[in-house]
């Protein structure tokens, strides 16, 4: 016989951590664009709807407020990650065969989803954008006290050269949210765990 059961999917302090991230985020790119509009790297803006905070202040006041929740939220999702085994669990292993074998399979639309199991190609994503993280919060702090962190802004190049890194990974962690979302879409059951915790799982009953 068949029946139904719940299983927990993602823990809370993940599920806590990931919407938190998810608020946050779009509040650091529409004001860092803000402040990124007032000394332009490259020949382009962003345009002023896409931008928070009003003026070059109230950007900079919004992009380092919402800073350090975000670096809190993302110190807890690390060590919660690092020791509660999660990463070591549902993050590895991950090998190049693994990752051609499921990216393959991804652009053919064949990849299966088996839900609570991340496949080869959300793994290296997940990985990316940790990775992506960090560098944005230490090329962040590099640009923002250039004088007193000057270790980590020669280390990064220099201030002018970790105003790029900054850029561009933030284009990075953009360019994941993106696939992130065009995956999320795809498999739209994925979302409901990611919110509750738990999903419905047919199990065989043997014993019946
Ligand atoms: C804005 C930046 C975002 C980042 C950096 C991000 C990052 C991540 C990461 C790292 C995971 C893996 C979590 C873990 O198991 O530890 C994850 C899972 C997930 N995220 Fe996001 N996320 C973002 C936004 C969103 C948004 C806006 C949605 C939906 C509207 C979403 C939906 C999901 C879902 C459904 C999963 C679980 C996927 C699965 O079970 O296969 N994420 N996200």
């Amino acid at each position: 016989m068949t029946t139904s059961r719940r299983r927990l999917v993602h823990r809370w302090p993940v599920r806590l951590t990931h919407w938190l991230n998810a608020l946050a985020m779009p509040c650091m790119f529409m004001s860092g664009w803000a402040i990124y509009n007032a000394s332009p790297l490259f020949p382009f803006t962003f345009p002023a709807w896409a931008t928070l905070g009003g003026w070059l202040g109230g950007a900079i006041a919004w992009h380092l407020a919402v800073f350090w929740l975000l670096l809190a939220n993302g110190l807890i999702y690390l060590l919660y990650g690092l020791f509660s085994g999660h990463f070591r669990r549902d993050f590895l292993p991950l090998s190049p065969r693994a990752i051609g074998r499921d990216f393959a399979a991804a652009v053919r639309l064949r990849l299966g989803h088996h839900l609570g199991t991340y496949n080869a190609v959300q793994r290296l994503l997940y990985w990316g954008v940790l990775v992506l993280g960090v560098l944005v919060v230490l090329s962040g702090l590099a640009i923002w006290k250039p004088v007193q962190l000057q270790g980590l802004a020669a280390l990064l190049g220099g201030f002018d050269t970790a105003r790029y890194v900054h850029f561009f990974a933030m284009a990075g962690i953009g360019a994941f949210v993106v696939v992130h979302l065009a995956l999320v879409i795809l498999v739209p059951r994925t979302l409901p765990p990611m919110i509750t915790g738990r999903a419905h799982e047919e199990v065989n009953d043997e014993s019946a």
